[in-house]
């Protein structure tokens, strides 16, 4: 072997190729490789994951010797393998840095990450409604629209104009007491978003950073459904307080949420449980509860998670009528069934943080 090339580079360079299992994202990106060194000709790797299941721990495994043996021109090589399992199970405190190094962004006390498997289960309207009964609660709220494949934003809070851009950023535009950032105010309405990977990112963290939000106790961040770049590279580079994740009551969304449970752990991020959408239907005229997506799912899935349910939302044909007027429920009814149960959730959510 040449020994005048870094085995480090090489090491990491290769590594570059052992994905994530479910992911299109490697394994170095995640952090996992911590150390690379040579020991009397012997090449030594030392990899930590952050509580990956067993299955997922075993396959990244094979494909680093794999590709280790193939391709390092080492013979012989050692593999130091540590599964942080029990420590982070037990609550230990998180070691940060272990991923990358998370910032604060400058102003804003915490950060809430509102994700989802799917598109379509309702993030974006339960992340507006926390957001606003915050606000009623006088707290100072933002809320960020990371959402790329779907901004609603504009529609759910019925905004429709630009937001104002000075010299020193741009002005979040205020409704109902928070303050929102959409992707969709600096893309045209229809228009098909040329941005992908890095670029798309750094997109992103130019308009989040870019945003005069001010002193904040609370951004919201409504994130693109699923578990790709996006969603990690938002986790990795700030400092998210807390993740909550939605889905509906279906088996098949709920296989998305394991996913996102994962990605969070992986990346740090707190997540503080999930809100189970459309989980009821209550009949207006004889008050009968029926479940048109399955009964009980969130709760299960939370359960074997080992994460909250912060709690379960209606299937409400006014939270859809309402949302299309640009007036979230917890502001246009203030008393209704849905709005307690809003308060709820955000009660068991701001205590959590
Ligand atoms: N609990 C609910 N009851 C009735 N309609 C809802 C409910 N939650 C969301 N919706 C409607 O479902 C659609 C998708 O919701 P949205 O929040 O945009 O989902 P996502 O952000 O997950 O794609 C919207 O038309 C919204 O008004
Ligand atoms: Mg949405």
């Amino acid at each position: 072997m040449n020994d005048t090339v870094n085995p480090e580079e090489i090491v990491s360079e290769l590594l570059k190729k052992v994905k994530f299992p479910g992911y299109s994202r490697d394994i170095v990106s995640f952090g996992m490789l911590k150390g690379v060194y040579l020991d009397d000709g012997k090449l030594v790797v030392k990899i930590v994951m952050n509580d990956v299941e067993d299955g997922n721990a075993q396959q990244i495994k094979e494909d680093v010797r794999y590709v280790l043996e193939k391709e390092s021109g080492y013979d012989n090589i050692q593999l130091d393998i540590e599964n942080k399992t029990k420590e982070v199970k037990q609550d230990q405190p998180l070691d940060a840095k272990q991923i990358s190094d998370p910032q604060p962004l400058k102003g804003i006390k915490k950060i809430i990450a509102i994700s989802s498997g799917k598109g379509g289960v309702g993030k974006s309207t339960v992340a507006v409604n926390l957001a606003c009964l915050a606000a009623k609660a006088g707290k100072s709220v933002g809320i960020f629209d990371a959402d790329i494949h779907g901004p609603s934003l504009p529609t759910l809070l019925g905004i429709n104009q630009h937001p104002e851009a000075t010299e020193d950023g741009m002005i979040p535009v205020d409704k109902h007491g928070v303050r929102s950032m959409s992707i969709g105010f600096i893309v045209e309405k229809g228009q098909p978003l040329i941005w992908r990977g890095p670029m798309l990112n750094k997109a992103l963290e130019q308009i989040c950073e870019g945003t005069k939000w001010g002193e904040l106790d609370y951004l919201f961040v409504d994130l693109p459904p699923g578990t790709g770049d996006v969603q990690l590279s938002l986790a990795q580079k700030y400092k998210v307080d807390g993740a909550i994740i939605v889905t509906t009551p279906q088996n098949l969304a709920l296989e998305d949420v394991r996913r996102g449970t994962m990605m969070f752990k992986q990346t740090n991020v707190p997540v503080l449980g999930i809100v189970e959408n459309m989980s009821y239907y209550q009949c207006p005229n004889c008050n009968d509860l029926s479940h048109p997506f399955g009964e009980g799912g969130g709760g299960r899935e939370a359960e074997s998670i080992g994460v909250p349910l912060l709690g379960k939302l209606p299937l409400d044909p006014q939270t859809l009528v309402l949302a299309d007027q640009g007036t979230p429920i917890v502001i246009a009814e203030p008393d209704s069934d849905t709005t307690m149960n809003y308060l709820t959730i955000w009660q068991t959510i701001e205590r959590m943080l």
